[in-house]
Parts: C-alpha cells; sequence; structure tokens
C-alpha cells in the first residue's frame, strides 16, 4: 500500500481517500509505528500528513527517523513537509506569519511534482510554521507571500513535500499534486480500479469462508447490499440474507431489497416480517432513547431468531451449521476505532443495532478496506441495483425516530407518503449529489389550523432536514432552491391529506443533531 502517516489531524484519512482516487490502495499508519512496523507491510510510498502548528512544540508528534533511510519515495503535506524538511537538514521557522485558508501560490519551478501546473494557483493553507531553508540536495518549487519555500523535492532520493494541503477541495490542482508525486516522483503505477477490488475481495472472502455457510442482515442500505453482493459472488448459495421488517420502513423499501436486489444479484432471502412485534413493543412510547433502545432489542431478538431458525434448518439439511457473519464495516470505521484487533466488533456490533456479545459467528467484513465512494463504485460494478446503490444513509431505527410523539400504523403510513414525496423531487431536482439526507420528520402530536377549498383543516406540519455533509459528524442544511422547496410544499399538502404545514429545518450540525430523536 502507500502509507499515510497520521499526525494527529483529521487530514489522514482524506489524503488515502485521494491516493486511491488517484488509482492506488492506501492505508492509514499512526506516526507511533516503528520503522520496522513500516517496513512490514511493504509500503510503496509513504505520505506525511498535516499535524499541529509547530515541528518544535512540546509534545510534537514524531517519526521514527529511520522510516526516512527506508528507502521509500516521500511526500510531506504541511506538518510532514516541515518534519521532511528539518529531517533532511533544512530548517523551520517559528514564525508570527500565519497563513490560513486560500493563499495564491506561484511556482518557480515545475519539477516533477508541479508538473503541468499553471504558474499561479490558489491553494489552501493552514499553518504557522515555515520552511525557511530548503535541504540541501532540494529544489524550491513554489512560493507564496507568506512562504518562500511551499514546495520542494529531490528526484534522486524521490522525496517531494508541499506547505499547503493538496488533498482539499479548495486547493485547485491538488489532486494533480498527489498524482505527480505518485507518477512522476515516486514513479508508481495506478492499479486500484473497482475490478481489482472486486477480484481481491472475492479471493479473500474464499479464503476465509471455504465451504462454510454465511449470513448476512441485509438492511436495505448500501453497505450491507454490496458487502452481501460481493460475498454472493465469491461463495454464491453459501450465503443466505436475512432481512427484518420492522414495519418502520420507507416506502417501497422492503420491495426494494425483495425485488430489484433479490433479483439483480441472485441471492437467497429470509425476509422476516416483524411489524407487529416492533410496533406492540413500540406502543404509547415516546422517549426517543426508549424508543431506540426497543427497536435495537427488539432487533437483535429477531435476527437471533432468524439466525437460530436457519442454523437448525441447515443442521437438519447437510448437518452443517452457519459459521460466518457478514457485516458492512467499512475503513473509516476501522481507523476510527484505532485500527486495531478487537475494536472492529464494537462497530460492526453497532452496524446491526448491536449483536450479542456472545455471538457464535466468525465475522465476515468484505468492505472493510474501503471507504464509501468506494463502496458505491463497486456496488454498481456487482450490479447492485443504482436505488439501493445511491441511498441516502437511513438509521437503523428507521421512521420510529422521525415520528415526535408516539409511533403507530397511521403516523408512519403519513410519514412514509410525504418522505416518498420529498425524495422523489429532490432527486428530480437533481440535488441527490448534493444532499447528504435528507430526513423527514412528522410532528405528529402538533396540530396547526389550516385552510383547504372552503374548509378549516387541523393538521399536522411536517418537517424537511435536508443536509449536506462529508461524514455526518457535522452538517449543514443544504440550501435548497425556492422552487423545488415550493414544489415538495404543494405536492406534500395536496397529496398527504393529514398534512397542512410543511417547514424546513435551517439548523447546522452542531448545535442541532440530523434526526431529531
Ligand atoms: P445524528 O442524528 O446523530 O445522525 O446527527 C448522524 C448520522 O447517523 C445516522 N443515525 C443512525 N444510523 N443507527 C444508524 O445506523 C442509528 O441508530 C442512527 N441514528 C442516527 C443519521 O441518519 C445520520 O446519517
Amino acid at each position: 500500500p502507500v502509507l499515510v502517516v497520521d499526525f494527529g489531524a483529521q487530514y489522514a484519512q482524506l489524503i488515502a481517500r485521494r491516493v486511491r482516487e488517484a488509482g492506488l490502495y492506501s492505508e492509514v499508519i499512526p506516526h507511533t509505528a516503528t520503522a520496522a512496523e513500516f517496513a512490514e507491510r511493504a509500503p510503496r510510498a509513504i505520505v506525511l500528513s498535516g499535524g499541529p502548528s509547530s515541528v518544535y512544540a512540546e509534545g510534537a508528534p514524531r517519526l521514527d527517523p529511520a522510516v526516512f533511510d527506508l528507502g521509500v519515495p516521500m511526500l510531506g503535506i504541511c506538518y510532514g513537509f516541515q518534519v521532511m524538511a528539518t529531517n533532511f537538514g533544512g530548517s523551520v521557522a517559528h514564525t508570527d506569519n500565519r497563513e490560513y485558508g486560500s493563499t495564491p501560490m506561484s511556482v518557480a519551478a515545475e519539477g516533477a511534482l508541479l508538473s503541468g501546473q499553471p504558474e499561479s494557483q490558489t491553494v489552501w493553507m493552514s499553518h504557522g510554521d515555515s520552511v525557511d531553508t530548503a535541504p540541501e540536495g532540494f529544489a524550491i518549487l513554489a512560493s507564496t507571500p507568506g512562504t518562500p519555500v511551499a514546495a520542494f523535492e529531490n528526484t534522486d532520493l524521490k522525496c517531494a513535500g508541499v506547505q499547503w494541503h493538496p488533498e482539499v477541495l479548495h486547493s485547485e490542482y491538488g489532486q494533480k499534486v498527489i498524482e505527480n508525486f505518485l507518477y512522476e516522483v515516486a514513479g508508481l503505477d495506478a492499479d486500484w480500479t473497482n475490478s481489482s477490488i472486486i477480484d481481491e475481495q472475492v479471493a479473500r472472502i474464499r479464503e476465509q469462508v471455504g465451504d462454510k455457510k454465511v449470513i448476512c442482515g441485509l438492511s436495505g442500505g448500501v453497505d450491507s447490499a454490496v458487502a452481501a453482493a460481493l460475498v454472493h459472488k465469491a461463495v454464491g448459495d453459501q450465503l443466505t440474507c436475512v432481512f427484518v421488517d420492522h414495519g418502520l420502513l420507507r416506502q417501497d423499501e422492503r420491495k426494494q431489497v425483495e425485488e430489484d436486489y433479490v433479483s439483480s444479484i441472485g441471492v437467497r432471502l429470509v425476509t422476516v416480517d416483524a411489524r407487529e412485534t416492533f410496533l406492540g413493543a413500540l406502543d404509547g412510547v415516546t422517549d426517543p432513547e426508549s424508543k431506540r433502545k426497543i427497536i435495537g432489542r427488539e432487533f437483535i431478538r429477531t435476527f437471533e431468531q432468524a439466525a437460530a431458525d436457519l442454523v437448525a434448518e441447515a443442521a437438519e439439511g447437510d448437518g452443517a451449521p452457519i459459521e460466518f457473519l457478514v457485516q458492512g464495516t467499512l475503513y473509516p470505521d476501522v481507523v476510527e476505532s484505532g485500527g486495531g484487533a478487537g475494536t472492529a466488533n464494537i462497530k460492526s456490533h453497532h452496524n446491526v443495532g448491536g449483536l450479542p456479545e456472545d455471538m457464535t459467528f466468525e465475522l465476515v467484513e468484505p468492505l472493510r478496506a474501503l471507504f464509501k465512494d468506494e463502496v458505491r463504485a463497486i456496488g454498481r460494478e456487482l450490479g447492485v441495483p443504482e436505488v439501493i446503490v445511491s441511498r441516502q444513509p437511513f438509521p437503523g431505527p428507521g421512521l420510529g425516530i422521525r415520528i415526535i410523539g408516539a409511533v403507530n400504523e397511521e403516523r408512519l403510513d403519513i410519514l412514509r407518503r410525504a418522505d416518498a414525496i420529498a425524495r422523489e423531487e429532490l432527486s428530480t431536482a437533481g440535488l441527490d449529489g448534493e444532499i447528504w439526507q435528507c430526513p423527514v420528520v412528522l410532528l405528529a402530536d402538533v396540530r396547526s389550523v389550516g385552510v383547504q377549498g372552503d374548509g378549516r383543516t387541523y393538521g399536522h406540519p411536517i418537517v424537511l432536514r435536508p443536509v449536506s455533509s462529508e461524514d455526518a459528524m457535522t452538517a449543514d442544511w443544504t440550501r435548497v432552491p425556492y422552487d423545488t422547496l415550493s414544489k415538495i410544499s404543494n405536492r406534500i399538502t395536496n397529496e398527504v391529506d393529514e398534512i397542512n404545514r410543511v417547514v424546513l429545518d435551517i439548523t447546522s450540525k452542531p448545535p442541532g443533531t440530523i434526526e431529531w430523536e
């Protein structure tokens, strides 16, 4: 892999993604890893990410200096650029000359790193210190008003660096810097493609599972759907999928899984209709946390029961129990939970709403190395229907936490119809790419007076909550065009009798969360 060294800021994952987008497999490695640990992972190149502002600060993260002696091509970014400069004998000045945000940059010499780039461009800066002397043997390639040495390279050593952040979209030619490093400086060849990902994962799954049986809980979401499609490609009918219909799904969701997905992938599916159980358990419950706990608990019970039934069936058939459980754990989960052994379980339990601690299944996690956009891309390649691949994130507790007040069939039906209209209109307006997700929330205990035709209405308000986000940790409300909002509002109030008011949530996260409960 190309190893991206994490110096503790949030840039490493983004850089890893950009390297993949450039066509090479990448992994994040903590800066505390020893040179031997680096070598063990056979890196083809190493990227030092951004980090805290001063390399001289007490407690500033260090890198084992022997990493520089491995002879692996290296790119330093921001803090990593300064680490590289000091390591090779250059110097970093502690200045008061902070640069933050969009900054004009001039290319002095293209070299290999900046080849094919315009002489003046805008880059994204975030630093206090600057490299004031480039190490000997390093050519200075660029400068900014506050930074005489903004980029350098030594093509003999295959080392290069930039003070700015090429991984963020605000740096105009950022991706080109990353590509130039990989292909012009390091001399690597692109080989990370959708089909290479699929081939590699299929081979791994076959090796892990052998001729044993596997189950997978499908949620209707993209991760479990793609994970199951990969496992199915690898071991065919050794896989059985379980889909729990808890009654809190959106319109057509069950149909999408049962018909579209199953027919295109060819996977064997058991649907458990647990609507009565869930709605019974939720009867009269209004507290959000209680709802979440009840839904989580019922989900586990239902899934366990379905798995037990399948095991019993399997044991009667050819006597082989089910030993493996598929989970759609993604790479960010792995990195965020420390990336080490034992951490995956906590996250994957969370993925299916919590599995019992004494679970006897061994986990199969074919998406563990992948980012969400890669999962979507291979999903398309595997033939997973577009409606599932491009789906917005949808919470496990489903519509249960989008009805403010008690959950019942009648209210679910109202919300489902309104939600379907909002989704349809947002898609028609071409906003799916811009909107991370748009919860539609029913204020079931609130009523207001309206007028329709000649008559008075006394209906419920519905809230649109369109948000834009990179990772759901923070979010901003999406500036949906007024025309689209107007269309949604008109259609919902016309087509859903119980609703006489549509309101827009314009709160960012923080302070609001994305979901209302
Ligand atoms: P919040 O509301 O915390 O949501 O801003 C952040 C993201 O997480 C989703 N979400 C959940 N996903 N199980 C899930 O699988 C849950 O219990 C759950 N609660 C919230 C939410 O839709 C958003 O994408």
